[in-house]
């Protein structure tokens, strides 16, 4: 498949089919599972839309303590590039002070979103926070943040798809797929 990238075709291959995904988020599940909040309190997991939308979806079904879910909207993007500034889109539930809470993120690039988040929660003196992301890519690692529980680790092409998007498209696509060159 090509699609067009700032006016240019670009070869799209697909990383990772529906079924790889199911599998791998079964497995975040169960190591998640393995790690109950030291409390015994319900487990907050926190959406950061739009990107982990799916993601997140398909994750709770596997949880298997009591959870709750909010959200928050962040942006940090614009095109293939990351404009390097996050902006939050809309306030931080202030219900999550001091529980424990579980950032579920579509992907880690240069982490400035997760440190951002780290800062933001902290300030708002939560009791713990962790962070699932289904992709990570740690050469574009800019900041020193460490995921708990990672899906697939890859290289530095920008990745659409399974509710990641290029400017707001592709995000419904069953698959994660990489434009090449990008
Ligand atoms: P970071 O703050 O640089 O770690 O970027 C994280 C956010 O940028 C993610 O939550 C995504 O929304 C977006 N992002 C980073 N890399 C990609 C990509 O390859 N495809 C789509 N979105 C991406
Ligand atoms: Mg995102």
């Amino acid at each position: 498949m090509k699609i067009l990238v700032g006016g240019q075709p670009r070869e799209v291959r697909v990383l990772f089919s529906e079924e790889q995904i199911h599998n791998r988020i079964v497995e975040i599940a169960a190591e998640i599972n393995s790690c109950p909040t030291p409390d015994q309190s319900a487990l907050v997991v926190l959406v950061v839309l739009h990107g982990a939308l799916l993601f997140a979806a398909d994750l709770v079904r596997h949880i298997a303590m009591p959870t709750e879910i909010e959200s928050v909207r962040i942006r940090s993007y614009h095109g293939t590039q990351s404009t390097g500034k996050i902006e939050l889109l809309s306030q931080l539930p202030a219900r999550l002070k001091g529980r424990h809470v579980l950032v579920v993120e579509d992907i880690i690039d240069s982490g400035r979103s997760i440190a951002f988040l780290r800062n933001e929660l902290n300030s708002l003196g939560v009791a713990s926070m962790r962070v699932a992301a289904l992709l990570d890519k740690p050469e574009a690692h800019e900041e020193t943040i460490q995921a708990d529980f990672v899906g697939f680790k890859i290289g530095r092409n920008f990745v659409i798809g399974y509710g990641l998007d290029l400017d707001g498209h592709y995000r419904n696509l069953p698959y994660v797929a990489e434009v090449l060159g990008s």
